[in-house]
């Protein structure tokens, strides 16, 4: 890395956490992504989830497909499966030989956008994580219980404490990714429990805590699953993310949903921060400090836990000021990102 007072030249990063969604949304988001990152995780949560290695095979041709011209070959497209009561292990071997799909992902069924085919109940999945434990293709979970009973807020901890524990001492091979992770206790876990598990964590979650729902006002833009967290949680996320620990790295979850679904009485969960994804980490990086640590977390990190290689070209970040537009074009919608029409410091060549 080098860095001077007016830029940041960094090995490209990867996105270990990204919705890129399908069809003609995909054609508008996709770009954001492949002009700032070598790869990225693809989450598998679309309207028909991705629940076998054919769907995955199908939905990279799909992303692929959707890269404008010029950056066609420069962007790679890491498949995930989505786990269902009823995944075989079978399909795991599939995956597995396919050599497209990277991870298999969790959603605990309800817990968000897309998640009702997800698991009703993890003892169901025993066999199909037994064989991703001997296949070593990691596990990537939404960490949070599902109980209506269980305040929204504390719906990670829970997590922590009814499922995760257990999972990792069951299958203590079995690589790991808490994905998302917005409190300290899920900091605390992954410090403490071994190499195996890590956790990405988004822009959003080091930028913003619980008070951004409300300012001035309900705030839809700030809506996101797990939920923002109080400022304490914000800064545990922040030092761990800035501290240079190799289990910590950079996952979006950038999540587009169209305006009028956001600005609804029963408002979509996500965040869309792809159009300024490291400049937002720059942004959280530059508070913390820390700017010297960001290349670890955003480039080098995230490809040793799952093994792929570093790249090897950069990226460069300028220190200048610009505004982040209002909106952006989706679909024939309209999209809101984060800091629409606010200001930013750092910006990609
Ligand atoms: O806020 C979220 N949005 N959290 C998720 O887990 C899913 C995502 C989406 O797909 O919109
Ligand atoms: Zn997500």
């Amino acid at each position: 890395m080098s860095s001077f007072l007016t830029h940041l030249t960094i090995t490209r990063p990867d996105d270990w956490h990204l919705h890129l969604r399908d069809g003609e949304q995909l054609k508008d988001v996709l770009p954001y992504t492949a002009r700032q990152f070598a790869r990225a995780i693809i989450m598998p949560n679309l309207r028909a989830p991705v629940v076998t290695t054919e769907m995955a095979q199908a939905y990279y041709t799909r992303v692929v497909s959707a890269l404008p011209e010029e950056l066609r070959g420069q962007f790679q497209p890491l498949m995930t499966l989505y786990l269902t009561d009823n995944t075989q292990p079978s399909e795991i071997v599939r995956a597995k030989n396919s050599g497209i799909v990277q991870a298999v992902k969790l959603y605990p069924a309800g817990a968000t956008t897309h998640s009702d085919a997800g698991v009703t109940d993890i003892s169901k999945c025993f066999e199909t994580l037994a064989e991703m434990e001997k296949q070593d293709i990691p596990l990537l979970v939404h960490g949070e219980v599902t109980d209506p009973d269980i305040d929204v807020f504390d719906r990670e901890k829970i997590f922590i404490e009814r499922v995760l524990i257990a999972l990792t001492q069951r299958f203590p091979q079995l690589r790991i990714v808490f994905e998302h992770v917005t409190t300290r206790d899920a900091v605390e876990f992954v410090k403490q429990s071994s190499v195996k598990i890590a956790a990405t964590i988004t822009a959003h979650h080091l930028l913003l805590n619980r008070n951004a729902l409300f300012q001035g006002g309900i705030r839809p833009h700030h809506y996101c699953l797990p939920i923002l967290k109080r400022e304490t949680h914000r800064q545990a996320l922040l030092q761990a993310a800035t501290s240079g620990n190799a289990k910590f790295f950079l996952g979006t979850d950038s999540a587009p949903h169209a305006l009028m679904n956001k600005e609804h009485s029963c408002g979509c969960a996500g965040i869309f921060t792809a159009h300024a994804a490291m400049e937002l980490y720059a942004a959280a990086f530059e508070q913390a400090g820390a700017l010297d640590r960001l290349e670890g977390f955003a480039s080098f990190f995230g490809a040793d836990f799952y093994r792929l290689p570093r790249n090897t070209n950069t990226i460069t970040l300028q220190q200048k000021v610009w505004m982040i537009p209002k909106q952006y074009a989706f679909a024939g919608e309209v999209l809101v990102p984060l800091y629409a029409n606010a200001e930013l410091s750092w910006k990609m060549g």
